[in-house]
């Protein structure tokens, strides 16, 4: 197997296509519906790993301002390309900057802060979280609201196990070539409650040829959000919100 990237890399295809993932991903059919409900329209919202800029562009045409902060320098990229492409009204709502969300400081707060699609398992559960819990309280007036979507451990620990010659994905792009995408890897260990996955990205030409591959390493961490977001002075507002059967969206309340 080729080289193993991190997801999200530089040359990576998972940054490539991550659009095109996530809009084949029913799981996240109305994540952004409820974002959208923590902050009226004219209001502002800080995104945590806005990655390519999926939530963020929804959130800008709903009429609310966006600061989207994400660690990864491709993924970013594509959420400038995709702020570019918009109406002025909406782009000019849209603030994107490299960050790291368990230590970031923008000296100002939002109405809300969102944290969308498993962003907060991609980091170690324990002080990453915490400290990333206690990045959306900084970003929040007493009373603000922070949601945080998150996998369920039921779900990630009965995954089936690799099969690298089973695609999980497989659609024919705008241009006529297929994206396959294969997990080669996967193992979930507990304690800690750590899913850890090579997907390997395959883009097949018209003729049928494997052009591109590339094996990248994805990991989530679960645990139990409530004692972390505490310690950051934010408690649970309502019930966790279920999305898709994958996962859930928990929201915090500053205290
Ligand atoms: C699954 S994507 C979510 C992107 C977007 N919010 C969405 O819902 O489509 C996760 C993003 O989190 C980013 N990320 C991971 N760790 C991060 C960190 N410590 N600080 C900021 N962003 C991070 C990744 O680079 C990636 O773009």
């Amino acid at each position: 197997m080729a080289k193993v990237r991190p997801y999200y890399a530089d040359g990576g295809l998972s940054a490539a296509f991550y659009d095109e993932i996530t809009a084949a991903d029913a799981s996240l059919a109305g994540d952004v519906d409820v974002y959208a409900e923590l902050a009226a329209e004219g209001g502002s919202v800080l995104e945590l790993g806005a990655g390519s800029g999926r939530v963020t562009q929804a959130l800008a045409e709903r009429g609310v301002s966006v600061t989207g902060v994400d660690l990864s320098a491709a993924m970013l990229a594509r959420a400038e390309a995709r702020r570019k492409g918009l109406p002025p009204e909406v782009a000019n709502r849209i603030e994107l900057r490299r960050g790291d969300m368990t230590a970031l400081d923008l000296k100002r707060t939002f109405d809300a802060v969102v944290c969308p699609f498993f962003t907060l398992a991609h980091v170690p559960a324990g002080a990453a979280w915490k400290n990333t819990f206690a990045t959306a309280a900084r970003h929040l007036a007493p009373g603000g609201l922070a949601a945080f979507h998150l996998p369920r451990l039921e779900i990630m620990r009965n995954l089936p196990p690799a099969n690298p010659q089973a695609p999980v994905f497989d659609r024919t792009l705008a241009d006529g070539r297929r994206l396959v995408l294969f997990v080669a890897e996967r193992t979930f260990r507990d304690p800690p409650a750590k899913l850890d996955q090579v997907l390997e990205y395959v883009v097949v030409d018209t003729a049928g040829r494997a052009v591109q591959r590339s094996p990248e390493r994805l990991t989530y961490w679960m645990t139990e959000p409530e004692p972390l977001a505490a310690a950051a002075g934010l408690t649970l507002d309502r019930p966790p919100r279920e999305l898709g059967g994958a996962g859930d969206i928990w929201i915090f309340r500053k205290a």
